[in-house]
């Protein structure tokens, strides 16, 4: 049986599912260079911002993904081998910090966002970007 008073109801059932599972963080849909920023918009830049970097590992996530490339980590300056450990490395989500962040591998230290990981979609949406697309997106610059 369906009323008119149930769709409202089923949206706020929704809403709140979203924000147990995800804190404050935005399911992100679609992939490549723009995908990326719209998940560190949605889910990263209320700290990582140009003006709050500063207390958050010294990252800004407001301007350019490309920035990260070959950048080494501010607070992990060498992954378990002892060589030294890059923000992202292109081609090669398995070697970049920001992955292991935001994977929570354990690898350098907590999770990103801190306190429970994203979406799955927006952790392969970073993840296929890095192995697939970063390379040929940031040669140029
Ligand atoms: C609630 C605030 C907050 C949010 C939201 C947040 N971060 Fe962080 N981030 C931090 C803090 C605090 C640190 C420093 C401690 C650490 O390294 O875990 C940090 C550190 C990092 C580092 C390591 C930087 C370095 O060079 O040492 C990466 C990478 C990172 N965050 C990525 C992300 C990504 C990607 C997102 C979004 C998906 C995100 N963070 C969301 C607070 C936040």
């Amino acid at each position: 049986m369906r009323t008119p008073w149930m769709a409202p109801l089923a949206l706020l059932a929704l809403a709140g599912c979203d924000d147990t599972l995800y804190g404050s963080t935005e399911v992100v849909e679609g992939e490549g260079y723009d995908a990326v920023v719209s998940v560190f918009d949605g889910s990263c830049v209320s700290c990582h911002s140009d003006a709050g970097a500063s207390s958050f590992g010294n990252l800004s996530l407001e301007g350019d993904p490309c920035d990260m490339v070959d950048a080494p980590a501010s607070a992990y300056a060498t992954d378990s081998n002892g060589d030294p450990a890059y923000l992202i490395v292109a081609g090669d989500s398995g070697a970049s910090v920001l992955w292991h962040k935001v994977e929570d591998s354990g690898a350098f230290g907590g999770v990103m966002p801190p306190g429970a990981k994203m979406d799955q979609a927006n952790i392969d949406i970073i993840a296929n970007w890095i192995d697939q697309d970063a390379a040929g997106d940031c040669a140029a610059r």
